[in-house]
């Protein structure tokens, strides 16, 4: 039973409000969550609830959100039999009552259902990985993948391609990986360094230098990777791309360093790419409108590298039904607050299970201190997590949570395959 939901308003790691949420049993037990939030955001994402008042944080403040939490949601849930995380998640969604749950706010919900399942974990003695563990599913550690380079929304440099990340996949363990990360992002630095280019951080913590060319960046990253005493490639370490290209595609074309390019063309390019460079994952290659391009680029490189759909699905069960049905991708991001709640998460995951899709769990590019994708992904196997560059404490956490996991457990690291 829960006795209380409250929250109250704090700072994200980009100096944005947020929520802090607590929830607390009957028991006694009581657990907290803190709410992520996004920048290059999909059009289909749950809404997350913003006062609009601009004389305080620019319209930004969450005291609404804080109020529906404080007030209509406490009152919904306060004193209520909940046998499980579901039936908690099912009434906040009958209380919001809309389809994105714009009307109590997707960061209002999203922070009580993290906070509950953080409490009904805490309550039966469980990991919270082990909590959310659907039945039949092997639990094991997540390849880390580390963005180590920003741009686009992310960086206020002219590199059009948002994320550029180093996945570990050859490494025999999590905190073996977490190395490997450490020490390439030291090495990549460096060599930044000794080009002349500035070393400055992005949101996520990867630096943003001054290039414009994704193709100039992956040659430093091989290098780093080279040079820090790994192996390039799926047996070492291996690279992932997420351009968000939704952020340069204007009017049917793709707006890259100067050039406009068509869906065939830049397709043609990720190809040429994904043959030059030890690249093992494309996330969101193209704008989350061009279906007609995600069913090409599916049909010409699905069988050579993972492609993700992040703004296109929106962790949302619907839409990654209808992108399964039409071949659109083969593997999706997953991220919360896209959706709302845990229950429907775990939804969205095991209907990619099912598909045979990869499943991406994903961190925000505003974040806090909150480990709660680390458990998320360990307990449904997927094989793969993004938390960012291993540097920075709202990035490092999730890192830090799963060395934390591997040093308790018997668990197996790696990809799911
Ligand atoms: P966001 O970006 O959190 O700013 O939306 C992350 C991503 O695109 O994967
Ligand atoms: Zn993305």
């Amino acid at each position: 039973t829960v006795s209380k939901v409250s929250a109250v308003q704090i700072l994200d790691s980009r100096s944005r409000p947020t929520l802090a949420t607590t929830v607390t049993l009957s028991d006694g037990t009581s657990a907290r969550a803190g709410v992520p939030s996004g920048a290059s955001t999909g059009s289909r994402e749950a809404v997350e609830a913003r006062d609009g008042d601009l004389s305080r944080f620019n319209g930004g403040g969450v005291l609404d959100a804080v109020a529906h939490v404080n007030g209509e949601i406490n009152a919904a849930l306060a004193a209520r039999a909940f046998a499980n995380l579901a039936e908690v998640d099912q009434a906040l969604i009958d209380l919001d009552a809309t389809t994105n749950k714009s009307r109590l706010g997707a960061n209002a919900i999203v922070g009580v259902s993290i906070a509950a399942a953080r409490a009904f974990a805490n309550s039966e003695g469980l990991a919270l990985w082990e909590y959310l563990q659907p039945a039949g599913v092997n639990a094991r550690l997540p390849v880390p993948h580390f963005n180590v380079v920003n741009g686009g929304v992310h960086a206020p440099n002219n590199l059009d391609f948002q994320e550029f990340m180093i996945a570990p996949i050859g490494a025999p363990s999590i905190a073996e990986a977490v190395r490997a990360g450490s020490e390439i992002y030291t090495k990549l630095k460096q060599l930044l360094a000794s080009k002349g280019f500035a070393t400055g951080l992005g949101d996520e913590g990867g630096f943003a230098p001054q290039i414009d060319r994704p193709e100039d960046v992956l040659a430093l990253l091989v290098q780093a990777i080279n040079e820090a005493g790994y192996r390039p490639g799926r047996d070492g370490v291996a690279i992932a791309l997420d351009p968000a290209s939704s952020e340069f595609y204007r009017d049917g074309f793709y707006k890259i360093a100067g050039e406009s390019l068509s869906s065939t063309e830049m397709i043609d390019r990720y190809e040429e790419i994904i043959s030059t460079y030890p690249v093992w994952l494309l996330e969101d290659g193209l704008a989350e409108s061009d279906w007609s391009g995600w069913e090409q680029l599916t049909a010409r490189l699905g069988d050579r590298v993972e492609l993700v759909g992040d703004d296109l699905l929106c962790t949302n069960p619907a839409i990654i039904k209808e992108a399964i049905a039409r071949h659109a991708c083969n593997a999706s991001l997953i991220k919360v607050n896209q959706i709302g709640t845990v229950s429907e998460t775990l939804e969205a995951m095991r209907i990619c299970r099912d598909a045979g899709w990869a499943q991406f769990v994903s961190h925000r590019s505003g974040e806090t201190e909150d480990t709660f994708i680390a458990d998320l992904a360990v307990a449904t196997g997927c094989g793969h997590l993004k938390s960012g560059a291993p540097a920075r404490g709202e990035r490092v956490a999730k890192y830090n949570r799963l060395i934390e996991i591997e040093t308790v457990s018997t668990l197996g690291y790696g990809l799911t395959t």
